[in-house]
């Protein structure tokens, strides 16, 4: 798929069996656990899932199930092994791989400081298709199948991403960044030029395989007027499309943005403003919201991506997971690499649970690994495709190994309950817990580089 990536090392991705079966503990979640309890866990600790055509056709007991597999059906034994949805990062940056743990700034310096250059550099495809490989490799090695991730304002850098995703077979929401004002010449392109690149790439890329586009402004300090109305038409114009974007992350950026749009009741209210809430619609970080803006969000449809690792990194502040969920608004998970410090959402579920007891909050295991998987799939309006084990549904799944490391074992032989068993995961793990990643049923191994 295109000459410059060709000479990269290849993915390994087979195609779909059809038939397999995976035996191990099984986890995945029918509904929120805040809401609906024990019923919400579906959990079987001699558990087997059983894939066809890289769809799950059966998830239960593996002694309901053995008997009933065809003779010769290949049974893999993850056996002390727990197997989960595949994770799923509802907030990254692909092109600012390469700028995580950078020193020294909040939100508005730190852009202009790393984040910008980074991006400078996806002019060249050669090194947005280097990125894109590392990108892919790195969410699969750290058991995320999914991700809404913005490219950078380069087309190319778009079709970089989408192609490394389809050569791995995965779900992959992505766009090209709207961007004309507030930034360096090199990084900004104009209402209909913009327009135009996101309108091919929406006829590219939309639908294709498991890919899917999000019309992507990337926060309103960087839009005029007229390009925050050219990415609501492309918002309107294509149906199934997605539209991601910042909101109220920082409070500088907030002060900002009041004296740029002073004709708004708040930062979200300059989005609805320009018709960019909506099902579908994705807003990182969402701290220093009210609840009138939780609550206009919730009604639209549209979705908070809590990205922990980056607001305590940034400086940012603390999310409201209480007054979310209170107020009905869909919640995910999302690194936020490079303004996140990890690719991992085990270790994102981590500063997930530090940022709640900040507030006096107290996020379960249980609730934590909902939100990597079934919420996170719930917010993209993805749940009926991933985000559980249900009959039917893409096989996207995670093997997570209890003894990893000889940390975790320790204390995982001192966990009794499944809920304490997932915290120490949260708590201990990273991508050393991820014994494999499944694409389709098929299990994804790393191509090994070169010289
Ligand atoms: N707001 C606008 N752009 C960005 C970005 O690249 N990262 C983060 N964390 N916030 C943003
Ligand atoms: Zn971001």
């Amino acid at each position: 798929m295109g000459r410059v990536a060709s000479v990269l090392p290849e993915p390994q991705v087979k195609p779909p069996r059809p038939l397999a079966a995976f035996r191990g503990s099984v986890l995945h979640f029918l509904s929120d656990p805040a809401d609906g309890g024990a019923s919400a866990v579906d959990f079987h600790p001699d558990g087997m899932l059983v894939v066809r055509d890289g769809r799950v056709a059966e998830c239960g007991p593996a002694d309901a199930l053995v008997g009933k597999l065809p003779a010769g059906v290949p049974v893999t034994d993850y056996g002390g092994k727990l197997i989960l949805p595949g994770f799923i990062d509802t907030h990254c940056h692909y092109a600012q791989t390469d700028i995580i743990a950078s020193h020294g700034e909040q939100l508005l310096a730190w852009l202009e400081k790393y984040a910008f250059p980074a991006e400078r550099r996806f002019a060249d495809p050669t090194h947005a298709a280097e990125v894109a490989e590392f990108f892919c490799d790195e969410l699969l090695q750290n058991g995320t199948t999914t991700a809404l991730a913005f490219a950078t304002v380069h087309p190319t850098s778009v079709d970089a991403l989408f192609a490394a995703a389809a050569r791995r077979r995965m779900r992959l929401i992505a766009g090209k960044v709207l961007m004309d004002r507030n930034c360096p010449e090199f990084l900004r392109d104009a209402p209909d030029g913009g327009y135009a690149a996101s309108r091919t790439l929406i006829e590219r890329w939309h639908g294709r395989e498991r890919l899917l586009y999000a019309v992507t402004p990337r926060f309103a300090p960087t839009s005029t007027r007229l390009q925050m109305t050219v990415a609501g038409r492309l918002y309107a114009e294509h149906a199934g499309v997605y539209l991601q974007s910042h909101v109220a992350e920082n409070e500088a950026e907030g002060a900002w943005v009041a004296e740029l749009y002073p004709e708004a009741r708040s930062y979200l209210d300059v989005y609805a403003r320009y018709a960019l809430l909506g099902p579908r619609t994705v807003f990182a970080h969402c701290i220093w919201l009210d609840d009138a803006d939780r609550a206009r969000m919730a009604a639209a449809g549209a979705a908070a991506s809590f990205c922990p690792t980056s607001n305590l990194f940034l400086g940012s502040g603390l999310f409201d997971l209480e007054r979310a969920h209170a107020m009905g608004l869909r919640v995910g998970i999302g690194t936020d690499v490079g303004g996140g410090t990890s690719f991992s959402l085990l270790q994102t579920l981590n500063e997930a649970y530090k940022v709640l007891q900040l507030r006096g909050q107290n996020l379960t295991g249980e609730r934590a690994f909902y939100l990597a998987t079934l919420g996170g799939a719930r917010s993209l309006y993805l749940d009926a495709h991933i985000g559980n084990f249900e009959t039917g549904k893409e096989a996207d799944f995670v093997v997570l190994d209890p003894h990893a490391t000889p940390l975790l074992a320790r204390r995982m032989a001192h966990a009794t309950t499944l809920g304490e068993r997932l915290f120490a995961f949260m708590m201990l793990g990273d991508d050393r817990a991820v014994a494999a990643t499944h694409v389709l049923g098929e299990p994804y191994r790393r191509p090994t580089l070169r010289g």
